[in-house]
């Protein structure tokens, strides 16, 4: 297929681009800088020059292609996680960013869109599975995701939303950041020790975006088969940082930082049976105890 993408420079880009490629599809995607571009061209994809928020150059690009994937986010750095300021540029890519791509992909005839969403969107379900009908909530950080998801599904019948668990992996910052803590002996501890985190590996998540073209449309849970609780999600990290960790935390403390961390404080048990059954994808990492063994070997 022909398929262009749009935040294909991005830390899932880096994995779905070559993923596409080597899936046989012919990939157009979209770079800001020239650096960017080279980036792509090694990597077998086409680069394009276009704003994001330019309806009529973002539908002259698109034209000949049969499906669109909108990657495209601006996630504040984890030292500015907290800052509602940080969280704008975020909601303008997805907000406005996504309405652009979908209005485009609709006068360019294209035949799909694949969006990619959160799960993080999901209200607080305990212990108990969290399926794609499970009530969503509303709070600051994924208003644009809302927005995105809306814009998608008025693409028409043929769209595909991707609500992806937490992203880790080599290329994925934060990860980064999250490794080097477990390796100073600190077990990070998000909310209650209890409560469950649904996680995905880069790679994992760009095999997912080459599955979706394929899919039936709808929306979809993209997380590993086992959502694991915090304290066991710590455990993993520490067991593939190799030290045993001295303190843990900040547990129950980070409900304190309110909404701006709630989508990592929330216990999301998430599953991913609708999109194996639909479209017999399988992660590479079932969980993040796999995933974290392969992160740290590859990171060091
Ligand atoms: N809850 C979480 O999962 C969480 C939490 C904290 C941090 N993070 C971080 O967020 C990242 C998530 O991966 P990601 O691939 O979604 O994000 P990303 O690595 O930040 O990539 C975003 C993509 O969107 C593009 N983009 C941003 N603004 C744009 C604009 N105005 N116009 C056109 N394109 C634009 C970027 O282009 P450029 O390459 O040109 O910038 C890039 O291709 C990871 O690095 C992760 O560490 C995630």
């Amino acid at each position: 297929m022909r398929v262009f993408v749009t935040g294909g420079t991005g830390a899932i880009g880096g994995y779905a681009i070559p993923a596409l490629v080597e899936a046989g599809h012919a990939v157009t995607a979209l770079a800001r800088t020239p650096q960017k571009a080279a980036a792509l061209t090694a990597q077998g994809a086409t680069a394009v020059s276009v704003s994001l928020f330019d309806r009529s150059a973002l539908t002259a690009a698109f034209a000949g292609h049969e499906v669109v994937v909108n990657l495209a986010s601006a996630l504040p750095s984890t030292a500015r996680f907290l800052s509602g300021k940080a969280w704008r540029n975020n909601n303008r890519v997805r907000e406005e960013g996504s309405a652009a791509v979908v209005d485009a992909a609709s006068a360019a005839g294209v035949g799909r869109v694949v969006q990619e969403s959160v799960s993080m969107l999901y209200r607080d379900q305990g212990a108990n599975w969290v399926d794609e009908d499970s009530p969503v909530d509303r709070y600051p950080n994924t208003l644009g995701n809302h927005a995105a998801e809306a814009n998608a599904n008025r693409f028409g019948g043929t769209a595909v939303v991707l609500r992806f668990g937490l992203f880790y992996g080599p290329g994925a910052a934060h990860s980064e950041q999250f490794l080097a803590q477990a390796r100073h002996h600190i077990g990070l501890v998000l909310g209650p020790a209890g409560t469950y985190l649904s996680s995905i590996h880069l790679a994992d998540a760009a095999s997912a975006v080459v599955a979706a073209l394929a899919a039936p449309a709808g929306t979809y849970n993209v997380v590993d088969d086992e959502p694991l609780s915090k304290r066991d999600y710590a455990a993993a990290l520490s067991a593939a940082a190799g030290k045993t960790p001295w303190v843990r935390g900040p547990g129950r403390a980070a409900l304190l930082l309110g909404d701006r961390l709630t989508s990592l404080t929330r216990s999301l048990r998430v599953s991913n049976a609708k999109f194996r059954s639909a479209t017999g994808w399988s992660p590479r990492y079932p969980s993040a105890r796999e995933g974290w063994l392969a992160t740290a070997a590859a990171l060091s």
